[in-house]
């Protein structure tokens, strides 16, 4: 069995993006409320009294868009200085990370996801719902900035949609070749997102990599990291290229994760509700940290029979959270 040591931290739902694929029109009706959200220090107090003590040792920040939570430098670096944490990590779309990537660096943060989509600025706003001009710009200074500071890896997410901007990925792959950058293939997913994804359907990693060998080759490599994506290289290239294929390949029964949202659900899987434990509530009512503990000790016991086991997320039903109140 897969140890489960990797927490994904989603810091706040609210996005400055409206990415059509995670967060369909009228999300933002849902937002929760500011005293909904876990407070600093009761995430701090759920991370050292809480998660370390059963095991869990690596964290992602993520969002919706995590850099729009206050104090969110600080938190990086009170987490950061725990001496338990062995990897922490962030997932952003990088709209305002230019003027923040030193001090988040600094502050204890070393690796960082930034999405990207596309490279075609119009293309751009299409995908991340056209609310005003130039976001694909700042988002590419973001990049830069993230590149210049030194964070390592860094890694560009792509979500691929057929007919929206498939036609680009031999651009984005083409990002490794001279830059130590790690460019990410996702397959979409349908959650929370029907009518796009039975307007548009998804492409397969391996239809990716097929385009991509015929190209340039491809042959396999590394990169660190703690999630599901398989890692490959055009050969000679300074970066590399992941595919993360959860409707082609079921990677559930290596799945070392838990995610706990911004109002303090502890989720043990992405695409099964089951389970949840709501730690916010129960802290506030004064359930003491040792008895969550012992709830955090049996939902990780019991893990293994709440995974998903099906390839395909669209046969679950609803999902009553979109992906952006998940954090991916
Ligand atoms: P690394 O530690 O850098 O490998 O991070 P990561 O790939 O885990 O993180 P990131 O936030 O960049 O996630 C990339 C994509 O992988 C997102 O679309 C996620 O939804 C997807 N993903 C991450 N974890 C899971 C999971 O447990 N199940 C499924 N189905 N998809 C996942
Ligand atoms: N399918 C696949 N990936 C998605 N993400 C958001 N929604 C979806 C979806 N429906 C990705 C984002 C981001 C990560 C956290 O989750 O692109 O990189
Ligand atoms: Fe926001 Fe990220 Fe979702 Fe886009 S993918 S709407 S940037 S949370």
């Amino acid at each position: 069995m897969n140890q489960v040591d990797y927490l994904r931290i989603s810091l706040i739902d609210r996005c400055n993006f409206r990415c059509q694929y995670c967060m369909p029109e009228g999300a933002e009706l849902n937002y929760i409320l500011k005293q909904q959200l876990l407070t600093d220090e009761e995430l701090l107090t759920l991370i050292q009294e809480v998660f370390i003590p059963v095991g869990f040792s690596r964290f992602r920040l993520t969002g919706g868009e995590p850099l729009l939570r206050p104090h969110v430098v600080e938190l990086v670096g009170a987490i950061a200085s725990l001496p338990q944490t062995q990897d922490l990590s962030m997932t952003t779309n990088g709209f305002l990370l230019a003027p923040i990537a030193q001090k988040l660096y600094d502050a204890g943060l070393r690796r960082i996801n930034i999405s990207l989509d596309s490279l075609e600025a119009d293309t751009f706003d299409l995908i991340i719902g056209n609310r005003g001009r130039g976001r694909w710009q700042q988002v590419w200074d973001g990049i830069q900035a993230a590149h210049r500071v030194g964070f390592d890896p860094l890694k560009l997410n792509v979500v691929v949609i057929p007919g929206v901007n498939d036609h680009e990925v031999l651009n984005l792959a083409a990002l490794t070749l001279d830059r130590n950058w790690h460019v990410r293939f996702i397959e979409f997913m349908p959650i929370g997102n029907e009518q796009l994804f039975g307007d548009r359907g998804w492409v397969t990693s391996a239809q990716l990599r097929q385009q991509i060998r015929d190209r340039w080759g491809l042959t396999d490599s590394q990169v660190r990291g703690a999630g599901p994506a398989d890692v490959f290289q055009i050969p000679g290239a300074k970066g590399t290229l992941g595919f993360i294929s959860q409707m082609s390949e079921c990677f559930c029964d290596r799945c070392n994760r838990m995610r706990l949202s911004a109002d303090g659900w502890l989720r043990p899987c992405l695409l099964n509700e089951a389970g949840q434990i709501d730690l916010k509530t129960a802290l506030r009512s004064g359930v003491s940290t040792a008895q969550l503990r012992e709830q955090v000790k049996h939902l990780l016991d019991i893990k293994p029979e709440i995974n998903f086991k099906g390839r395909d997320p669209g046969t679950v039903g609803t999902y009553t959270r979109t992906m952006s109140q998940i954090g991916g």
